[in-house]
């Protein structure tokens, strides 16, 4: 009997979440001095100046435990979202929270529907709980099939994950599609709808899918602060879900589960709607940069609603290889014919462009 014979048999198949390179790795393995990570969907500003002040303020109060409740931030988020309180549920990260609603509700043998390529975690919690994943391919377009998602929906189903916007692709299903879709979902399937980039979108078609949570309904949306608000050191999320399937999770999940400090940050980063429309514009000026440059470059990309572009490569290991000589980080997959650049600043952006210059100048097309 050894440890092997201990550790449960059906974790072997899983593979652990695997983060993408860090800057000072990438500075000692290329000797590049100035290496800007863009792999991480990561906001290039520090948090919003509301959320940082309170931050400091509540240090010297650390000595006690979190609120478990999470009372203050889901009362705000109540109001702000046109949900009750009873609705909320507040976790270490979104991820968290889809972890925890695929833990509340999936038994050995269920099947979770989900488009692919999209978020990662989806798969890893859906074997988690030993249940199947159906993989769903998203449309030429890279854009979600909700009608092909519907068809691979059966009795077994349990939950179907949307994620919209897709990550890794940037790109968003709209209202018509989805509406069709909720008309359709049977009753036995949960739908979790993740819109970690909700506050980036623009296109007015966007569907925000509370639009049609009633409390009753099997739906759950989640969304984070580690995007827009930039607290993804920090760890909170949330989801919007009807309050039986909010109190089961209330039941799986750790009592104190998200931190003092991450609560106040949230709380006070909801009121600094200002800086959200300031980035949102700032970021949908360096992305119409970048596509300019993608464009007299000959690169194709999938067209975003997020921070962050699809880039379309036919060499993704030679080009994720020659951007990282010119100190660029971006997300590979493997040999997935395409790398995730995240938008920075613009001197992120002019960087990216050099280094995809360089790039391209290198491998003659990417
Ligand atoms: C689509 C999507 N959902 C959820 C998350 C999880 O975010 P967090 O756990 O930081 O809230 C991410 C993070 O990259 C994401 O891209």
């Amino acid at each position: 009997m050894g440890i092997e014979d201990i550790i449960r048999e059906d974790l072997a198949p899983l593979v652990p979440y695997a983060p993408g390179l860090r800057a000072s790795q990438v500075r000692e393995r290329t000797g590049v001095e100035t290496v800007v990570k863009l792999s991480s969907n990561e906001h290039p500003c520090g948090p919003v100046p509301a959320a940082l002040a309170a931050m400091r303020a509540v240090l010297p109060r650390l000595n006690r435990y979190p609120d478990g409740a999470c009372t203050a931030l889901k009362s705000k988020l109540a109001s702000r979202l046109g949900v009750g309180t009873e609705n909320l549920v507040v976790g270490n990260g979104s991820n968290e929270v889809l972890r925890l609603l695929a833990q509340a509700v999936l038994r050995p043998g269920d099947e979770v529907v989900f488009a692919w390529p999209s978020f990662v975690v989806y798969p890893m919690v859906t074997a988690l709980f030993g249940a199947t994943a159906v993989r769903v391919p998203l449309d030429e377009g890279d854009v979600h099939d909700l009608d092909a998602m519907l068809g691979a929906v059966t009795e077994r189903t349990r939950i179907v994950f949307l994620c919209n916007p897709n990550n890794p692709t940037g790109t968003i299903y709209r209202r018509n599609a989805f509406d069709r879709f909720m008309r359709a979902v049977p009753e036995h399937v949960l739908v979790v709808v993740d819109e970690a980039y909700f506050e980036f979108v623009t296109d007015p078609e966007y569907p925000d899918a509370l639009q049609w949570f009633d409390g009753v309904r099997p739906l759950a949306v989640c969304r984070t602060f580690s995007k827009m608000y930039s607290l993804a050191g920090l760890r909170v999320g949330y989801g919007v879900a009807p309050e039986q399937l909010a109190r089961a999770v209330d039941k799986v999940r750790e009592p104190f589960n998200v931190n003092t400090v991450a609560q106040i940050a949230a709380y006070h980063a909801l009121d600094d709607e200002a800086e959200v429309r300031r980035r949102r514009a700032e970021n949908q000026e360096q992305k119409t940069y970048l596509y300019s440059c993608f464009d007299r470059l000959g690169i194709s990309y999938a067209s975003s609603e997020t921070n962050f572009v699809y880039v379309h490569a036919t060499r993704p290991v030679e080009a994720f290889q020659a951007l990282l000589a010119e100190g660029v980080i971006v997300r590979d997959f493997g040999t997935s014919p395409a790398l995730r650049v995240t938008l920075g600043t613009r001197e992120d952006t002019e960087r990216t462009i050099r280094a995809f210059e360089a790039a391209v100048a290198r491998l003659g097309r990417l």
